[in-house]
């Protein structure tokens, strides 16, 4: 069994769940996948790269990612650094010859998320983006009716996404404000909701959007009256229409008081329906048509080990994943991306169709019209 040495470059939220995968991948899933080492961690400050280091027994820590990308032990980079490094650090990586798993958004700008789709095209080292929601076993079963007829001819597809962190007024203003992490909840959460359209309806081919920000300012630090201007948007809603000519919906908050994990979809099939949602991440629900009006409806499906790779992690059905599971479930796709054991489902030339999806959405809501999505 060969070792691979990774990278790790951030070390917040994300970071430490793409620590966590890496050191729980190989003793999940045994058999004869490579055995991640991390072998140099890169953050912010200090303080964070240090504890990360000692929390996870990584040798060596530094506080220029170059120095990541540069090293020989390395072969794969995680990019868990706030999203306007993304590019960046991807490129860097790619031309050392890495294998990347880059976190969403790909990037801030398009002509960035394209850059990034060049270099991965002729570079030697594989790529994903970290859309873990599709990942969830029950996702790839939904997938799997779809494609299967099980709900028949699909008719529609609405996605959801509320979350309340940014709800509060008086919360202050940060990085989520800042226009140099992007749009705003396009980016935070439009990149994972195309991307899952994308992977369960096919690809989008043209969008109608609207934009809003719920507070103009927020305190520039918590208590303060002094205010600075939100530059980002924390709401979006907008029409579909897929390549496939089957029409949807998106709607988006970062200021949705009570949701916590509110990724919502539903798609709706001439003979059946199926629904999840991210708060109840271990059940799918199916309705197919023709049963007994009496006692029909819909079936609530739990997650189980007739759900691959959840008999990985449990034998017993019912007793749930959980979302670090999902990078897991993630690090192991990339591990058997790049030993050549499977596709992608999303490296960097499907992840620039998101992108693509995303700007035209943004364009849409500065331009107030329907935009075609190049490509699509
Ligand atoms: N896949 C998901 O579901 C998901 C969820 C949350 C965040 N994300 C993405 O993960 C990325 C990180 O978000 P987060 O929530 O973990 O942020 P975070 O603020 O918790 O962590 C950011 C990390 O990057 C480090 N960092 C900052 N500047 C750096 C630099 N110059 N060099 C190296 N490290 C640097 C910080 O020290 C920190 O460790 C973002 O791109 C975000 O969109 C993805």
């Amino acid at each position: 069994m060969t070792q691979l040495g990774i990278g790790l470059i951030g070390t917040g939220f994300m970071g430490k769940c793409h620590a966590l995968a890496w050191n729980a991948v190989r003793p999940t899933f045994g058999g004869d996948l490579s055995r991640p080492k991390l072998t140099m961690v890169c953050a912010g400050t200090e303080a964070e790269a240090e504890e990360a280091a000692t929390a996870f027994g990584i040798g060596r820590w530094t506080l220029d990612w170059r120095e990541v990308v540069a090293d020989p032990a390395v072969a794969a980079v995680s990019i868990a650094a706030p999203n306007h490094l993304h590019c960046e650090i991807a490129l860097a990586a790619l031309a050392a010859g890495k294998h990347v798993w880059c976190e969403k958004p790909m990037a801030i700008s398009l002509a960035d998320a394209e850059a990034m789709a060049a270099a991965a095209a002729t570079a030697p080292g594989r790529t994903i983006i970290g859309y873990n929601y599709v990942q969830n076993p029950l996702l790839r079963q939904a997938r799997r009716l779809i494609r299967e007829g099980g709900i028949g001819r699909v008719t529609q597809f609405r996605c959801c996404m509320d979350e309340d962190f940014m709800a509060e007024a008086a919360t202050p203003w940060g990085l989520k404000d800042d226009r140099r992490s992007g749009y705003g909840v396009l980016d935070d959460f439009g990149s994972h909701m195309v991307g899952l359209a994308h992977f369960l309806v096919g690809e989008i081919a043209e969008v109608a959007a609207v934009c809003d920000r719920p507070f103009a300012s927020r305190p520039v630090t918590a208590g303060s009256a002094e205010v600075r201007e939100v530059e980002t948007h924390d709401i979006a809603s907008a029409l579909l229409r897929f390549a496939s000519g089957v029409t949807g919906s998106l709607a988006a908050s970062r200021a949705a008081w009570g949701r916590k994990s509110g990724l919502c979809f539903e798609v709706h099939g001439d003979r059946g329906t199926i629904r999840f949602d991210q708060e109840r991440p271990n059940e799918i629900h199916l309705f197919v048509a023709g049963e007994d009006p009496a006692t029909g409806g819909f079936r609530r499906i739990l997650a189980g080990p007739q759900h691959p790779p959840y008999d990985a992690f449990c034998p017993a059905p019912g007793h749930g994943l959980g979302f670090n599971d999902l990078k897991v479930i993630e690090a192991r796709h990339f591990l058997r991306v790049i030993a050549g054991a499977e596709p992608a489902v999303f490296d960097f030339a499907e992840g620039v169709k998101v992108e693509r999806v995303v700007h035209a959405l943004a364009r849409s809501a500065a331009e107030r019209r329907w935009i075609e999505v190049a490509g699509a």
